[in-house]
C-alpha cells in the first residue's frame, strides 16, 4: 500500500514510519510526506530517506479550509496513496475532506483516548493525577481525535513528572505503536492491540 504522511513539525513519528517501512517485508512504500508548514523540520527528514515531499501552506486560505483542502487533495492525488497517516499534523480537517479518505486515514494522539481530546494532554493528565498516561493511534472519523481506536500504548506517570517529562516517554511509545499499528491496518486488521511493556 502506498502511504502519505502528513505533517506539522519535526516528523518524530513521521521518521520511525519511513525507518519500519525500509523493511522491505513491509506491507506499505511511503509515497509522500506533506506539511501544511514550509519550515517543518520533518520534511529534510524525508528528503534525506529519498521520499517525495510537498508543502500546502493554509495561511494563504485565511480560514477557508475548503479551498487548504482543495489544494491538499491535488497534491495527495498526485502521489496516490492508498492510505494517509497524520503525524503530529496540527490541522484540523474537515468532515468533508475526512469522508473523501474514509476508511484510508490514521492518526496519533498523545493520550489513551478517548481521554483528553485535543490538546496538552500530557499537563492535564498530570494535572488530573492519573497514574497511567500514553497514546493512541486511531481511524480518523469526523470527530476529533475520535475514530476507532487500532492502538494504544501505555506509559506510568512518575512522581515529580512535568508535561515535558511526561511527553518524551510517551513520544518514545509512539515511535513504536505508529509502525505496528499501520503494519496491521494495511493487512486489513483492525482489533486493538495495547503495548504494555515500557521499556527503560
Ligand atoms: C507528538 O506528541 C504527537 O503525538 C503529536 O504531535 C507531536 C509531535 O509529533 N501528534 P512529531 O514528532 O512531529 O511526529
Amino acid at each position: 500500500a502506498r502511504v502519505a504522511i502528513l505533517i506539522s513539525g519535526g516528523g518524530s513519528n513521521m521518521s520511525a514510519l519511513l525507518d519500519d517501512m525500509a523493511d522491505p517485508d513491509h506491507p506499505c512504500e511511503p509515497a509522500l510526506v506533506l506539511s501544511n508548514r514550509a519550515d517543518a523540520g520533518g520534511l529534510a527528514k524525508a528528503a534525506a530517506r529519498g521520499v517525495a515531499t510537498a508543502v500546502v501552506d493554509h495561511r494563504p486560505h485565511k480560514g477557508d479550509r475548503h479551498a487548504f483542502e482543495a489544494e491538499l487533495n491535488e497534491a495527495l492525488a498526485a502521489a496516490r496513496p492508498d492510505l494517509i497517516c497524520l503525524a503530529g499534523f496540527m490541522r484540523v480537517l474537515t468532515p468533508e475532506f475526512v469522508a473523501g479518505h474514509a476508511g484510508k486515514m490514521l492518526n496519533i494522539h498523545p493520550s489513551l483516548l478517548p481521554l483528553f481530546p485535543g490538546l496538552h494532554t500530557h499537563a492535564r493528565a498530570i494535572e488530573a493525577g492519573c497514574a497511567v498516561h500514553g497514546c493512541t493511534v486511531h481511524e480518523v472519523t469526523g470527530e476529533l481525535d475520535l475514530g476507532p481506536i487500532l492502538g494504544q500504548a501505555v506509559v506510568p506517570v512518575l512522581p515529580g513528572d512535568d508535561a515535558d517529562a511526561l511527553a518524551a516517554r510517551v513520544l518514545r511509545q509512539e515511535h513504536r505503536l505508529y509502525p505496528q499499528a499501520l503494519r496491521r491496518f494495511a493487512v486489513g486488521k483492525r482489533e486493538p492491540f495495547a503495548i504494555l511493556d515500557q521499556p527503560a
